[in-house]
Formats: C-alpha cells, sequence, structure tokens
C-alpha cells in the first residue's frame, strides 16, 4: 500500500485524475471503476476540464460505477446516476453504453421478465453487472472513496472480503452521513454495491480520503489490522493500492499532532547530532 499525502483537497483531486487520465493514456479500452459522493467532485471536475472539450478523450474506456441506491427512481437528483451525468457523463465523450452503474430498480430485467419479484430482479441484475464487468475485460483501475466507518462503495462494516455485487441494507451511520443529500426525506434504506471481493480484482486501487472526519478510518487503516469489521482494511490484501489522503484526513492540520510532529522531529534532529 502506497500512501501519499496531498497539501489539500484540490491537490488531491488533481493527483486522483492523472491516475485516471493515465490510466486511459495506456489504455484506451481501460475498464475504470468510479465512485460517488463529495470526494471525487473535484476530481471529474478536473477529468471534465482535460477532456470536456477534446472529442475521443475517453478512446473506448468503459466505466462501471461502484454503487447505487436501490428503488431510488435513477431520474432523482440524489441517484448515483444523476450524479454521474452531473459531474462527468453529461460532459464528456463517453459512449452511454460503456457508462455503467448498477440499476437500483433493475428496470430492464423486469421488462424482460415482467413475472420477476423486485428482490428477484435485483438479483438478476447483480449477477448481469459482474458478467459485464468480466466481459469488459475485468477493472483495470478503481477509484475509491471511504465512508467513515470504513466501508468502500456501501460494502458495510460485516461484508466478506470475497462478496461480490449484491443488495446491502446501509449502516445507520451512513445513512446519516448521506442525509444531507435527501432534504426532508429518507435515505434509501438499500443499495447494489460491487463486492469486496469484485473491488479486489481490480488490477489497481486508488482510495481518496479527504477532511477530518475522515481522519479516524484513515488511521486505523494505516494500522494495518484486516479485520471485517473495518472493510477499507481488505485492500492491505491487493498489491497495487495507492491511499491518497490530504493533510486533514491524515490529521496532520491538527494542532496538538502539528506540535507532537515538530517535537518528534527535533528529537530526532538532535539525535542524529549527537549520534554524528
Ligand atoms: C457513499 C458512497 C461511497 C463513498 C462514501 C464517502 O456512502 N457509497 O462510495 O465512498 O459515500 O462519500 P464522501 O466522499 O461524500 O465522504
Amino acid at each position: 500500500m502506497r500512501w501519499e499525502t496531498t497539501r489539500d483537497a484540490g491537490e488531491l483531486a488533481e493527483r486522483a485524475a492523472r491516475r485516471l487520465l493515465d490510466a486511459i493514456a495506456a489504455d484506451p479500452r481501460a475498464v475504470l471503476g468510479l465512485p460517488t459522493g463529495t470526494t471525487p467532485v473535484g476530481m471529474y471536475r478536473r477529468l471534465v476540464s482535460a477532456c470536456g472539450a477534446r472529442p475521443g478523450c475517453f478512446g473506448d474506456v468503459s466505466t462501471f460505477n461502484l454503487d447505487e441506491y436501490v428503488e431510488l427512481p435513477a431520474e432523482h437528483p440524489a441517484s448515483y446516476r444523476s450524479f454521474m451525468e452531473r459531474h462527468l457523463f453529461a460532459h464528456v465523450d463517453l459512449a452511454p453504453e460503456r457508462a455503467r452503474l448498477p440499476d437500483g430498480n433493475a428496470a430492464a430485467v423486469r421488462r424482460e421478465s415482467p413475472a420477476l419479484s423486485l428482490e428477484e430482479a435485483l438479483a438478476v441484475e447483480c449477477l448481469r453487472y459482474e458478467r459485464d464487468i468480466a466481459a469488459a475485460g475485468g477493472l483495470s483501475l478503481t477509484v475509491l472513496g471511504l465512508g467513515v466507518n470504513g466501508h468502500i462503495a456501501f460494502n458495510e462494516p460485516g461484508s466478506h472480503h470475497d462478496s461480490r455485487t449484491r443488495v446491502v441494507e446501509l449502516a445507520a451511520a451512513t445513512r446519516r452521513a448521506n442525509a444531507p443529500h435527501f432534504p426532508g426525506a429518507h435515505v434509501p434504506r438499500r443499495a447494489i454495491t460491487m463486492g469486496i471481493g469484485t473491488i479486489l480484482e481490480s488490477r489497481s486501487v486508488v482510495l481518496l480520503a479527504s477532511g477530518a472526519g475522515k481522519a479516524e478510518a484513515v488511521e486505523r487503516l494505516r494500522e494495518g489490522r484486516v479485520s471485517e469489521a473495518f472493510p477499507v482494511s481488505a485492500l492491505h490484501r491487493h498489491a497495487d493500492v495507492t491511499v491518497l489522503v490530504d493533510r486533514a484526513a491524515a490529521r496532520e492540520d491538527h494542532p496538538w499532532r502539528r506540535v507532537r510532529n515538530r517535537v518528534r522531529r527535533r528529537v530526532g534532529g538532535l539525535a542524529r547530532r549527537i549520534g554524528t
């Protein structure tokens, strides 16, 4: 696991966008796993400014989003489909059939097989999503955000590290964190998420964490213990992971940490001088 600390959220966005652009340049048929949330908004803004005015910039890239709410209309402003349209799809030359999200209403499946119940149709949708990722050649690079409770995509604490795309119940902490996107309404209780096993099969992974609210989860990840109670810790099992954190998430801007780090640096410098 490679750790990179950036000055601020802007630099984090810049580096994340650069990783995606490099992946596309290296392989115009790259298959990208993409996140939603507040953290990647700056990354998408930079991608759009680099690619928005250049037809063909996305080559034959395919994208697969990590997750989507269940039973939320696709056109709802808080759906991840709407998020992706707003922040990326509407602005770049990416063929709609290659810009994929799981469908939390399994609309196509239900159209094709009206006799299926919603639950059955969702199960088929999850299987199809896995099949389509594999058919595209597997994920080359997946960018992840980090939930306050350590979730990745919507894999909540307790998720198996070999889990696949499936319907999950959202944790109370996640629903609270996402409530601002649903003013005056309830956050959906369920979502379809890529599994941790699916994510671990991506050839490279970049994890983004920005802001002091993520500091605790980042610190826990740094400790290195792998457990199903802390989903993001599964990434320790992957050979090519970059963790991009800004200073706030790395806790370097907490006053007492600044003091402690300064003391450590001074003691280290003194020790070196005494040693020479
Ligand atoms: C949601 C998404 C996650 C995302 C997380 C963090 O729960 N399902 O994929 O990583 O939010 O979002 P934010 O960047 O807004 O903190």
